[in-house]
């Protein structure tokens, strides 16, 4: 009998032949283990994501949910409280004009890509990615730069659970709770002294006389930290292991820097790092066949509405030149992802800049290892020879 278990660790290694079994025979699938339906197919995702009265995100988007998260941040709230967080939290990001950050972005990028020139092997997430993405964010938030480390460390504890059982153990939530300590004590300083930064926007953000409360700045500026250092680092991990593994895509980006926006699109679609997310129903829906209840959990499968033949043809096939410009890799719907911006900007400078410095890589062998979650999927090492 066929079982499909979201919370399973024997998923992350491969879960596209499983995804396929469930688009061709189970399209909406009741688990037993994880006592959750998952939709599956391209279209069915992406119409619960647009129905959020059916398809609620106000009891958690994460498919193992943090404490007091759920119904308290942007990710987390339906509208009309979603529509309000979105404006204000959008408007922060304006005002954060990307084009004065992507000067720094680069001078980023190029220092870790020139300490990698001549290197025969490295990790590229441990040496490039990882550090890159909380560099990042450290410039674009306004945190204190001393803090990279702390926020890296405990930023990827708060996506991870038990290996095994998938639950938040007593690590991960010491972690959280670290991060809105740290996140309090930035929001505190720059209240009194604001600069151009994210934090200091977020904190003044104002439409029509509305602002942000102080919780609500707390809980969004740990959303972004957890957003900018998993789902931009996750990404970023899940790129580089498509160029090291697709060596004609990545000799072709390498000879070609315009291609790389159409590279980026495609991992985002072929293998994003942000594969399952949760939502609650509100009412009864019969779906090919299945009866579900209001209160039942509902996986959206991101990463496998992403190989939907039915969407995209020759799905499992990493194509360059294929330019899915609807794929699922940020969500669909009114949760789709707000740091789409950022996100292409930096994935697209750092690697510009790494292939400057390393144009020719590949993964060494040995097995994967990967991150602890039911939510990304996302390798923990990336080890090539250049
Ligand atoms: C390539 C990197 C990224 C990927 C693959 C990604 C993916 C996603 C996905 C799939 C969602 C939808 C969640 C759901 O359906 O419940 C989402 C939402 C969101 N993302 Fe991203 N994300 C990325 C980077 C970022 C960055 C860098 C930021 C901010 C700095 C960010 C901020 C957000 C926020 C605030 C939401 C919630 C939007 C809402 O509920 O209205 N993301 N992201």
């Amino acid at each position: 009998m066929f079982r499909f278990d979201p919370y399973s660790p024997l998923v992350d290694a491969d879960p596209f032949p499983l995804y396929k079994t469930l688009r061709d025979e189970y399209p909406c699938f009741w688990s037993e283990q994880a006592q959750t339906w998952t939709l599956s197919r391209y279209a069915d995702i992406l119409a619960a994501g647009l129905d959020w009265k059916t398809y609620s995100s106000a009891k958690g988007n994460l498919m193992t949910e943090l404490p007091n998260r759920a119904g308290a941040t942007l990710g987390t709230t339906d509208p009309p409280r979603h529509d309000r967080l979105r404006g204000l939290i959008q408007h922060a990001f304006m005002k954060r004009n990307l084009e004065g950050l992507s000067d720094a972005i680069r001078d980023i990028a190029r220092d870790l890509a020139q300490s990698l020139r001549g290197r025969p092997r490295f990790d590229l997430i441990a040496d490039f990615s990882s550090k890159f993405t909380v560099r990042v964010l450290i410039a674009a938030l306004g945190l204190p730069p001393g803090d990279e480390d702390s926020v890296r460390e405990k930023a990827v504890l708060m996506v991870q659970s038990d290996p095994q059982t998938r639950a938040k153990g007593p690590q991960h939530i010491a972690a959280y709770a670290w991060m809105q300590d740290y996140a309090s004590k930035v929001i505190a300083e720059r209240r009194a002294h604001p600069q151009n930064d994210l934090i200091s926007l977020l904190s003044t953000a104002c439409i029509d006389g509305d602002r942000l409360d102080e919780r609500e700045v707390l809980l969004t500026t740990t959303t972004l930290i957890m957003a900018g250092v998993e789902s931009l680092g996750g990404f970023m991990a899940m790129f580089g292991l498509n160029l090291a593994e697709f060596e004609a895509a990545r000799r072709a980006v390498v000879a070609d820097p315009a291609l790389i926006g159409d590279a980026i699109e495609e991992s985002l679609r072929f293998n994003t790092s942000a594969q399952r997310f949760r939502r609650c129903l509100q009412k009864d829906v019969t779906l090919h066949g299945q009866n579900m209840h209001a209160g039942d959990f509902v996986c959206l499968a991101y990463g496998s509405g992403n190989r939907d033949e039915r969407q995209f043809p020759d799905a499992d096939r990493y194509d360059v030149g294929r330019k899915p410009r609807h794929h699922l890799g940020f969500g669909g719907g009114v949760h789709a992802c707000l740091g789409t911006a950022v996100a292409r900007l930096s994935t697209r400078i750092a690697f510009e800049e790494l292939h400057k410095a390393v144009p020719d890589y590949r993964r060494t062998g040995g097995p994967m290892h990967w991150m602890p979650s039911s939510t990304f999927r996302s390798p923990l090492r990336l080890e090539v020879a250049a």
